[in-house]
């Protein structure tokens, strides 16, 4: 990861979910019965995120709780977490007597079509980020696999001269040939499967489930373009 970004001491890679472990039944859970079928297993429930999300928030703040912060949320995959950080890092915010102005900025990344990535990037309302400068910068994103567009995208953010970036990722996938780009906040470390759910999509599919679940084979067969 770039040089601003490395900076947090005892960087963790979240919770480790093996490539053995075989996720929880669909039907331990509610889920959207449009969905029936379509979906392997739930890799990790609404709950677990949100509980995560709640320490991430603390680790963020005790790091970046003393400046003013610009969050770029990375779209659209990026929304929930997002959302819900933001609300965790508020809810800290005012039961400490630590309150920390917080601008939200959004910004889009398509590169995905079915279940690859395609070469070509694409940043969408990232053209004049000129109010980052001398700001703390925090990059949330919902995934990150070989860590190529997050490698894209703190280049890009960089040129605006931030004070410091840190980058937020609620997945870290398992993948061959990751870069060593990796995200100083992440959730958790997953497996190298394509999953869906908490706004992660497959062609614009599943954003409307909560937990994080594995898409099956007929599912993507179902929805491919
Ligand atoms: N799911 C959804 N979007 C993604 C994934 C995934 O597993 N990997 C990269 N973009
Ligand atoms: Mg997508």
């Amino acid at each position: 990861m770039a040089e601003v970004a490395v900076q947090s001491e005892g960087r963790s890679e979240g919770i480790v979910i093996s490539d053995d472990w075989p996720g929880y039944s669909l039907e331990l859970f509610s889920y959207p019965a449009h969905y029936s079928g379509d979906l392997d297993c739930v890799i990790i429930p609404h709950g677990v995120i949100m509980d995560r999300t709640e320490r991430l928030a603390r680790n963020i703040m005790d790091e970046l709780g003393d400046h003013d912060i610009v969050v770029l949320c990375v779209l659209k995959g990026g929304y929930q977490f997002c959302a819900d950080l933001v609300d965790r890092i508020k809810a800290l915010s005012r039961n400490s007597n630590r309150t920390i102005p917080m601008r939200v900025h959004f910004i889009r990344l398509k590169s995905y079509l079915n279940d690859q990535s395609t070469e070509d990037l694409h940043i969408l309302g990232a053209e004049d980020l000129s109010f980052l400068a001398g700001k703390n910068v925090l990059i949330v994103e919902a995934i990150v696999g070989t860590g190529k567009t997050m490698k894209t995208l703190l280049k890009h953010v960089e040129a605006f001269r931030p004070k410091m970036i840190k980058v937020a990722g609620l997945l870290v996938k398992r993948v061959p040939h990751s870069s060593a780009c990796v995200p100083d906040y992440v959730g958790f470390e997953i497996p190298n499967r394509f999953v869906v759910g908490y706004a992660l999509d497959y062609n614009e599919y599943f954003r409307d489930l909560n937990h994080i679940c594995v898409i099956s084979e007929s599912g993507k067969q179902k929805y491919k373009i």
